[in-house]
């Protein structure tokens, strides 16, 4: 693999700045000034939920991450901003859309360093779930992890081996489940100890404390098992992969790329 700053990192950035086709018609404009104090108020309280375990628990390029791109607790973020912050950092951007991507669009959108954001934010009523995807996962969830240059390499090549499957529904699945136990439930071991980075994880108070209180079972990750182990959206997880480094599911995508291109 080619490790942060090297200049094959350099390249594969410079690589992004062709129009995006397919998933054109999903880009929108994040309406900042049109979010209600109410809103804002609930992007707060989520938040100051989530901090306090996470400062203990999350892994520590989550927390830098969160600090590098600039999120605030008592307000929703501008995504320009993070943005501003962001790109100089891996070339990542976190791009408006107006709700779910096929997947056509959204795997363009990660080989292109974009990612699909939702811009509308949960109500008051479902504070711990929301079906939909929200700002609140997506940003506080996902979008601090794209500021660390291994995983940021890791993504867009997730998303370039992905559009290369489209055609193969029984290996696009596999690929899911690589997405399912790294981006958004995956854990990594940091001073002997599991700590969260996967987006449903953190922006999820009842899945993160699941995990502390030890409910799934951890295992070593392993991509055979990964691409293997079925999962149910809406339960919560009976088991996870923890890897030692972040370099090991970039080794990953690669490696899948190997197997099913
Ligand atoms: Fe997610």
């Amino acid at each position: 693999m080619n490790p942060p700053g090297t200049v094959a990192g350099a390249e594969r950035r410079k690589q992004t700045s062709e129009p995006l086709t397919v998933a054109q018609p999903f880009l929108i404009q994040q309406q900042w000034d049109a979010y209600t104090a109410e809103q804002h108020a609930v992007w707060a309280e989520l938040v100051r939920r989530r901090m306090p375990q996470l400062r203990e628990h999350a892994a520590e390029e989550y927390l830098n991450g969160f600090e590098q791109i600039g999120l605030k607790e008592d307000s929703i973020p501008k995504l320009s901003e993070v943005n501003r912050r962001l790109a100089p950092r891996t070339g990542w951007n976190a791009t408006p859309v107006s709700g779910f991507l096929p997947p056509d669009a959204f795997f363009e959108m990660l080989g292109a360093r974009q990612f699909p954001t939702t811009t509308y934010i949960r109500s008051r009523e479902s504070m711990e779930y929301t079906p939909e995807p929200d700002i609140f996962h997506d940003v506080f969830g996902h979008v601090p992890m794209h500021a660390h240059p291994v995983f940021a390499d890791f993504l867009q090549h997730y998303g370039r081996v992905c559009a290369g499957l489209m055609h193969d529904k029984d290996k696009l699945e596999r690929m899911g489940r690589l997405f399912w136990f790294t981006v958004e439930f995956g854990v990594i071991r940091q001073k002997g100890k599991v700590k969260l980075y996967g987006s449903g994880l953190i922006s999820s108070h009842g899945e993160g404390t699941h995990v502390i209180e030890g409910k799934p079972e951890i295992r070593e990750f392993n991509l055979d098992q990964v691409m293997d182990q079925k999962f149910l959206v809406s339960e919560e997880q009976k088991v996870l992969y923890a890897v030692e480094s972040f370099d090991e599911i970039y080794e990953a995508a690669q490696e899948a790329e190997k197997r099913l291109s």
